[in-house]
């Protein structure tokens, strides 16, 4: 259903025991899936100008080379991951068509993107359950990245997405404020490629898989009392979506995220609160920190909200 094969293209395998497929990425664009090692592959795929050139006189180009292949169809041979642009020309030298051809090594490492902390290469993140949902990625500053194709759906229909401006993420539409029980995922998959080597990420999630909150605004902090309001971007349409809050008292001399190097576990000098006010008792210097978590999920907190509270001493 996602892709489609071209079974009507005739393929030859020239290694013997390789198994390639050939796949239609989007039009123009064929990607050539290797298993193994594509540096010991040798594959041969037909190429075709278009159905109403036949019996006129075509040649080829491959990456703005002349090369000797005539015809509206004609045989090229992919080693490796040199891929390229073939083009089509009229006998005058005008551009028919042309079919970028790329080479997907299947059991290689991926290498185009960098990976996050959680060794994932893309990140996925929403604020809320009603707004757009955002995924975003790194690029391997030794390479050449390139978006080749993206797509979301859910159970079948497509979801909206668009390519951020600075090519590394994707922000995909808004969504509805969830009336029932989140029961199927999310499917994402993006296309990269650095000059003719194609690689495909994948990421399958449920939205309350990825709620991030926002960070808190504190609203009062007098006399060792803290206020704070719920994260702007959380459903304010959906007001039936609690938040629960994680409050801490550090040194003065330290931020928030400095003592919590873990990833949602608890911590024994934190205190886990559903109203948005705190009395901090003590009476030295200290940081006050807090942050959301969506209540039924016990997913993803939001990033540290803090303030510091320093004491001077009064000499007597
Ligand atoms: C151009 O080539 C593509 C394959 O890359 C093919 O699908 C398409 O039909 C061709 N266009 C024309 C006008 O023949
Ligand atoms: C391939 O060649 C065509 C025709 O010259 C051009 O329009 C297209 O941008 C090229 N694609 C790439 C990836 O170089
Ligand atoms: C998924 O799609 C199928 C077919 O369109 C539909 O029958 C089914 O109810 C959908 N499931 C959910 C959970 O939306
Ligand atoms: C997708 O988003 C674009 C830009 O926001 C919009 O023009 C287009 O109509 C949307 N398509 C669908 C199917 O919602
Ligand atoms: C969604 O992604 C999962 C995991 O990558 C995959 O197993 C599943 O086949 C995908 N669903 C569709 C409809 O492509
Ligand atoms: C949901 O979050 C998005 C940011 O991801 C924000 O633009 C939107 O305003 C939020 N929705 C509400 C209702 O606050």
């Amino acid at each position: 259903m996602n892709w489609i094969y071209i079974f009507a293209l005739h393929l030859t395998l020239l290694h013997i025991g390789a198994s390639s497929t050939l796949r239609v990425i989007k039009p123009n664009v064929i990607a050539l899936e290797v298993n193994g090692n594509p540096m010991e592959k040798k594959t041969s795929v037909e190429l075709s100008c278009g159905d109403h050139f036949e019996n006129t006189e075509i040649h080829w180009r491959k990456n703005q080379h002349n090369i000797p292949a005539k015809g509206n169809s004609i045989l090229v041979t992919i080693e490796a991951m040199l891929g390229g642009n073939f083009t089509c020309h009229s006998a005058s030298g005008d551009v028919l068509n042309h079919t970028l051809v790329l080479v997907s090594p299947l059991d290689f490492e991926k290498a185009i993107l960098l990976r996050n902390d959680d060794k994932e290469f893309v990140t996925c993140v929403a604020r809320n359950y009603s707004g757009p949902f955002h995924c975003s990625w790194k690029w391997d500053p030794i390479r050449n990245g390139v978006v080749v194709f993206f797509r979301a759906f859910r159970n079948s229909s497509v979801i909206n997405c668009s390519l951020d401006a600075d090519n590394a993420g994707l922000t995909c539409e808004d969504l509805q404020c969830p009336f029932s029980e989140e029961v199927t995922r999310i499917n994402l998959t993006l296309l990269v490629r650095n000059q003719y080597r194609l690689e495909e990420h994948q990421r399958t999630f449920f939205i309350h898989d990825i709620i991030k909150p926002g960070k808190v605004s504190i609203t009062k902090a007098e006399n060792n009392e803290f206020e704070w309001e719920v994260p702007k971007t959380w459903n304010r349409p959906c007001t039936f979506f609690p938040l629960r809050y994680e409050v801490k008292v550090v040194s003065h001399r330290k931020d928030c995220d400095e003592t919590s190097h873990d990833h949602g576990g608890s911590h024994s000098d934190s205190i886990y609160v559903s109203e948005t006010q705190y009395k901090v008792s003590g009476k030295k210097s200290y940081t006050f920190c807090v942050r959301a978590q969506d209540a039924f999920t016990n997913k993803v907190w939001s990033d540290w909200s803090q303030h510091k509270v320093i004491k001077h001493k009064s000499k007597e």
